[in-house]
C-alpha cells in the first residue's frame, strides 16, 4: 500500500474514532441534561418543591382566608356576615343539608341572584353552607391547619386534589366571592391568580405551610 494512502487511512481512523467517542460524550451528556436534577440531591430538590408548595399555598390561603369565603366556612353552625365576619343575625343555622333549619331556610332571604343596594341578601342558586358533616372550616384555622383539613378525604367530601383545582377554578358559588354585590370588598388576589397559587401547590406536591 503507497505510503500516502495509509497515512490517509489511518487520519481518517484515527477521526472517526474520535468523532465516535464525541458521539458518545454528547449522548452521555445528554441522558445527564438537564444538569440540575442529577447533580443536586434529591432531598435537596424535594425541601425545595416542598418550600414553593407551601409558599403558594400561603398566597391562596390570603383568599380563603378573607370574609367572602370565610363567612360561609364558620368554625360553629352560624353563617358569618360583612367584613368583619359577624355572626348572621336572625338566628340563621346551617342544619345538617347547610340549607339552614326550619322557616330560616338560606333561600327565603338569598335569591338566585345579589340583590341590589347595601346590606341586601346576596345571592347564588346553591346559597348554603357546607353540610354539618363536611365542614370545611376557614374561621379560626391556621394555614397548615386548613390545608390538611382540605387535603383530607375524610373532611373534604372524598375529593382529589384534581377535583378541589376543579372546584376552586369552576364552582359558580365560589366563583360569587368576586361578584360579591354592592358594598362588599373582594378577595386580595384575582381568581386566576388564586388558581395559579393553587395549581402551583398541587404541581410541587400539595405540601402544606406547618
Ligand atoms: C354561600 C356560601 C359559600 C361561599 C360564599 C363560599 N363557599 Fe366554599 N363551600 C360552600 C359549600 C356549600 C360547600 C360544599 C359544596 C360541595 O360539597 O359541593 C363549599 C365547599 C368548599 C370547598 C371544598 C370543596 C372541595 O372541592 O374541596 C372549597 C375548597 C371551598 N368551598 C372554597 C371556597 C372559596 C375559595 C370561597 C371564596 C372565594 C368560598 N368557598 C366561598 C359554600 C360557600
Ligand atoms: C331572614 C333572612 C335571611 C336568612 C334566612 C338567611 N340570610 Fe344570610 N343574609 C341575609 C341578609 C339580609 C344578608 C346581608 C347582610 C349585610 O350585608 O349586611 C345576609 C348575608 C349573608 C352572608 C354574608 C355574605 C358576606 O360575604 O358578607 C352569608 C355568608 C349568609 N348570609 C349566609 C346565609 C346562609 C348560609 C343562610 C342559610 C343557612 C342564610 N344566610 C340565611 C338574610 C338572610
Amino acid at each position: 500500500m503507497p505510503e500516502n494512502i495509509s497515512r490517509r487511512r489511518s487520519a481518517f481512523l484515527v477521526g472517526g474514532l474520535l468523532s465516535a467517542a464525541l458521539a458518545a460524550s454528547s449522548l452521555a451528556w445528554s441522558q445527564q441534561s438537564p444538569v440540575t436534577p442529577a447533580a443536586v440531591p434529591s432531598a435537596m430538590l424535594d425541601s425545595s418543591k416542598a418550600a414553593t408548595s407551601q409558599a403558594a399555598f400561603l398566597r391562596a390561603w390570603t383568599v380563603f382566608d378573607s370574609p367572602r369565603c370565610k363567612n360561609c366556612h364558620p368554625a360553629g353552625d352560624a353563617p358569618l356576615q360583612g367584613d368583619d365576619s359577624h355572626v348572621h343575625i336572625q338566628n340563621v343555622k346551617r342544619g345538617a343539608d347547610g340549607k339552614g333549619l326550619y322557616g330560616m331556610k338560606c333561600h327565603t332571604c338569598h335569591q338566585d341572584a345579589n340583590l341590589a343596594g347595601a346590606n341586601m341578601p346576596p345571592g347564588n342558586p346553591k346559597w348554603s353552607l357546607p353540610p354539618a358533616k363536611m365542614k370545611m372550616v376557614i374561621q379560626g384555622e391556621t394555614a397548615g391547619q386548613f390545608c390538611r383539613q382540605l387535603k383530607d378525604p375524610a373532611k373534604n367530601g372524598n375529593r382529589s386534589l384534581p377535583q378541589i383545582m376543579e372546584h376552586v377554578s369552576q364552582d359558580d358559588l365560589v366563583g360569587w366571592g368576586w361578584n360579591p354585590g354592592d358594598g362588599r370588598t373582594l378577595p386580595p388576589l384575582n381568581r386566576p391568580d388564586f388558581v395559579a397559587a393553587m395549581q402551583q401547590w398541587v404541581d410541587n406536591g400539595a405540601a402544606c405551610p406547618q
